[in-house]
């Protein structure tokens, strides 16, 4: 089956966080075109739709239950994206990722431990530290060679203090869209496992890679790191289902696992009905797998053409080859504008709603992040705007 990304669909409307919600998150212009919050403008994959649909037709939406069959198919799907051999008896389930990351957090430490973040990075994850009354410890990311990466220098320090007892560790690294090299993993885990840090490592975006990358996933890499890692998947990113809220962790260590699901069921999990259909669907059916491949080719296609366009018309802007995801971290350093500056410039001058720099934490500032998950006249348009923002200024 061919998909058509070119398509456009509106998504006013229909409960979006995205598209319906612009008033709240951004009031100083609620008509600014969305391109933040990381889901795409994009149908998902036609055997996903026909389950969901399929389950809707029977007119009970009871209490749910995920079939045994989730975990098989999940357990597949790492071997064949990733060439990782999973035991179904290792996964188990939750509403979303940063539930997931919130209950790592009470289940394996306890209030006033530090936990380790790699700033900039996804904020949940710093709010999964605060809101949760543990310690957080910045282990920044550096920029180096054109290339963001692990100061390992520091994490070394920073996880042998005995305070110090969890990384969340976010791989792609999102919003600064690397894929690390094995060798820079296997010093991550090596650390951590001399430390006793336990690693939390969230892989969403791993099914998201483009082609001049190889992604491994941590735990895949020994089992002795299998063993202190709890990794967290989805099918949510890949084929635009988050809002149906269904993750799988993938957590081979048995002691380990059934403190997180103890610590589900005190937070009353019960899987989203329509979430648990869809995850089957997504991982059972081969067109899916097409529709990923397309997609990719769709989204890098998008970058090549942010690229161009930067470079011909806005040369001030830079953007970071993304190794990985709909994410691009773009550079605005060179225009001397920071903070809330920046952010007007962005939302009221270009009318773009863009997730800012600053929110990621670390070195984010000055650097701006676009949803470019879209049809490519959207991003055509968001680029213009962009443009005729930046002429008036004079850059
Ligand atoms: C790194 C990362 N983790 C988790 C999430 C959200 O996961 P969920 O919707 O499953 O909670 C996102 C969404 O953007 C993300 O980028």
């Amino acid at each position: 089956m061919k998909y058509n990304f070119d398509n456009w669909i509106d998504r006013k409307d229909t409960m979006s966080q995205k598209w319906d919600a612009q008033e709240t998150n951004f009031p100083d212009n609620p008509g600014a075109l969305p391109m933040w919050v990381a889901d795409m403008d994009f149908p998902c994959p036609g055997p996903i739709v026909d389950a969901v649909v399929k389950r809707a037709a029977h007119p009970i939406y009871g209490y749910s239950k995920i079939g045994s069959d989730s975990a098989v198919l999940s357990a597949r799907w790492q071997k064949k994206r990733r060439g990782w051999d999973v035991d179904p008896d290792w996964i188990t389930f939750s509403n979303g990722i940063v539930p997931a990351l919130n209950a790592i957090v009470t289940a394996f430490t306890k209030p006033g431990e530090g936990v380790i973040i790699q700033p900039p990075v996804y904020y949940p994850f710093r709010e999964a530290v605060e809101n949760n009354g543990r310690t957080l410890v910045n282990n920044n990311l550096v920029y180096k060679d054109g290339k963001w990466g692990i100061n390992f220098d520091e994490l070394e320090k920073l996880a042998a203090e005995e305070n110090n007892k969890l990384l969340l560790f976010c791989h792609p690294l999102n919003p600064v869209s690397r894929v690390l090299t094995k060798e820079e993993l296997f010093k991550i885990a090596d650390i951590c496992v001399r430390n006793q840090v336990l690693i939390a490592a969230d892989e969403i975006h791993h099914d998201l890679v483009f082609p001049h990358c190889r992604f491994y996933s941590l735990a895949s890499l020994s089992g002795e790191i299998a063993g202190q890692t709890i990794t967290a998947t989805a099918p949510s990113k890949t084929f635009n289902i988050a809002g149906l809220q269904m993750s799988a962790l993938i957590i081979p260590n048995k002691e380990l696992k059934r403190k997180f699901e103890e610590e589900m069921q005190r937070r009353c999990y019960i899987p989203n009905l329509f979430g648990a259909v869809a995850f089957e669907a997504a991982y059972s059916h081969p067109e899916c797998e097409e529709y990923l491949e397309q997609l990719l080719e769709y989204l890098w296609g998008n970058y090549l053409y942010t690229d161009e366009y930067l470079k011909k018309y806005m040369p001030g802007i830079t953007c970071q080859k993304p190794d990985a995801t709909y994410l691009l971290w773009l550079d605005f350093r060179k225009l001397k504008m920071k903070g809330k500056e920046l952010e007007t410039f962005c939302l009221k001058e270009a009318g773009l709603a863009l997730d800012s720099g600053e929110w990621f934490g670390g070195e984010g500032e000055g650097y701006m992040r676009i949803n470019i998950g879209c049809p490519r006249s959207l991003l055509k348009q968001a680029l213009e705007q962009l443009k005729e923002a930046y002429d008036k200024r004079g850059f």
